[in-house]
């Protein structure tokens, strides 16, 4: 049996999934690997923790699927996006735990640079706002915080990777590849996205000698073979793609004007915008979506920082729930939140806000407020996050969306694809295939090598599982969504 594996590296676990030529899932294997919160609002990951947990399950899926390296045709990546890992390139250590996409500690390089007047600058080239969400000045603050960093980094010593850099150098330990796809430089705040190059003027505001940086290439093509996973016949590794835009093409979302939503631990709106960047009027992100050939797509973006994480935090941080799965059993006791709202702005707010000193808040409670009513409220967060990314959407195209294509984990919650129908105002539609990330990272990397022949191949694979009609009034839904707006103006700018 002939599989592409796609290794779909997230930000709180690493899995890999085995599909064959009809885009069935042969194997899914995951390992979640520790978060470090060394402060507060800081966000790490061992570099080698991901290196490990991604081989180990990669192993794991094909030994559960009885596939043998022979029988694997290509390897896609999807990989948790703007993650910043500075690593020495003589022995391939890290210099430092890499910096996470949710941390904030640069919001004062962020802050500096926009009272410098950068801030246009930044946006015209990279179509991305100045927040520490994005790698560039968190590389920057490696360089002026790691003992020695600059000056090595000054002698070419250093490289630079987002996770896909650091697994392909990994993964091509014979001759050691440092390389990464467009989609992913996209969102570095280093990248111009008319150009398609590193900005000599962008890398030069922040102090970045351009020698740490990758070479950046397709998304869709043979960039070198593997040599791990216990053996030696060297699969190509022929896709690349950050795991939102991983997600926008494994929707076959192909045309422009056409969408997707991803509930992992954050929330990503993502919308084709064709072959030209569409410039955001209402805080929404311009982004790389994926080059094949010559052909470059470009997206909308809306980011919502925490999704999923809200639902870990339940039941890690308050122990409300055992498991995440509970959370669906425990918000269906109550028929609604009781008046609670929570903003689950933990690392801050991200689209369409932009606020990195906002933090979270829990608001209506009383005397009768249960744990149910504050997991409905997590559930309602979720959906409201994502219903005001989309009216930037509309606003932005001009365009009411008609509906609204969803995937990732949280997605099998059919609670919360309900809330989001009820919220939004349009039907939400669940595909089959919820492992969209993956199987856009394996879709990439077969069409690269022929395993499918083009486009349609991929769209023939994605079916419809579900379809979620709203089930309350327009306006049920808009005085809830007022009040949510209510709750989101009382957190912001807090931690200053
Ligand atoms: O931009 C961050 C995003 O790529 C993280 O994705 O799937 O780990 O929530 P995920």
């Amino acid at each position: 049996m002939k599989c592409v594996l796609a290794l779909d590296q997230g930000t709180t676990s690493s899995r890999s999934i085995l599909f064959d030529q009809s885009g069935t899932v042969r194997a899914v294997a995951q390992r979640e690997f520790k978060q470090h919160f060394p402060q507060s609002g800081r966000v790490e990951h061992d570099p080698n923790d991901i290196w490990e947990t991604q081989q180990f399950t990669a192993r794991k899926a094909m030994h559960h699927a009885g596939v043998h390296c022979e029988d694997i045709v290509a390897i896609g990546i999807a990989n948790q996006r703007e993650t910043t890992v500075v690593w020495n390139r003589k022995t391939g250590q890290p210099i430092h735990n890499a910096i996470v996409w949710q941390d904030r500690r640069t919001a004062g390089i962020c802050a500096q640079l926009k009272a410098d007047g950068a801030e246009p600058l930044f946006r015209q080239k990279t179509g991305l706002m100045l927040d520490p969400y994005f790698s560039g000045t968190k590389i920057k603050w490696l360089l002026d915080n790691v003992e020695g960093a600059r000056k090595q980094a000054e002698r070419g010593e250093l490289a630079f990777g987002t996770i896909d850099s650091w697994l392909v150098w990994n993964l091509t330990n014979d001759r050691h590849r440092h390389i990464t796809d467009v989609s992913n430089a996209s969102r570095t705040l280093l990248f111009n996205i008319h150009t398609l190059e590193w900005d000599d003027e962008l890398l030069g505001l922040l102090g970045i000698p351009r020698s740490m940086m990758p070479e950046v290439r397709a998304s869709s093509e043979v960039y070198g073979s593997v040599d791990k996973f216990q053996c030696e016949c060297g699969c190509p590794i022929s896709g690349i793609a950050g795991d939102q835009q991983a997600a926008l093409f494994g929707q076959a979302c192909f045309e422009a004007g056409s969408s997707k939503n991803t509930y992992g631990t954050g929330c990503f709106l993502l919308m084709n915008s064709g072959e030209k960047p569409v410039v955001s009027e209402n805080q929404l992100l311009t982004t790389v979506a994926w080059q094949r050939g010559n052909e470059v797509n470009y997206a909308l973006e809306g980011s919502v920082f925490i999704g999923g994480a809200v639902v870990q935090w339940l039941r890690d941080g308050l122990g409300i729930i055992e498991s995440s799965s509970d959370i669906q059993k425990l918000a269906a006791q109550v028929p609604d939140t009781g008046g609670v709202y929570l903003v689950p702005a933990f690392a801050g707010l991200g689209a369409p806000h932009w606020d990195p000193h906002a933090r979270g808040i829990l608001i209506g409670l009383t005397r009768g407020t249960g744990k149910a009513h504050i997991a409905r409220a997590a559930q309602e967060a979720i959906c409201f996050q994502s219903l005001e990314v989309l009216r930037a959407m509309e606003k932005d195209t001009g365009q009411p969306m008609p509906s609204l294509q969803v995937d990732g984990g949280a997605c099998a919650d059919n609670l919360l694809m309900q809330l989001q129908a009820d919220l939004l105002q349009v039907p939400v539609e669940r595909p089959k295939l919820v492992e969209t990330t993956a199987f856009g990272a394996a879709a990439l990397a077969g069409l690269a090598v022929g395993f499918w022949k083009d486009a349609a191949d991929i769209s023939a694979i994605r079916q419809v599982d579900r379809t979620f009609e709203p089930q309350i009034g327009k306006d049920e839904a808009e005085s809830r969504f007022a009040k949510w707006k209510k709750a989101v103006e009382r957190c912001k700018d807090w931690e200053t």
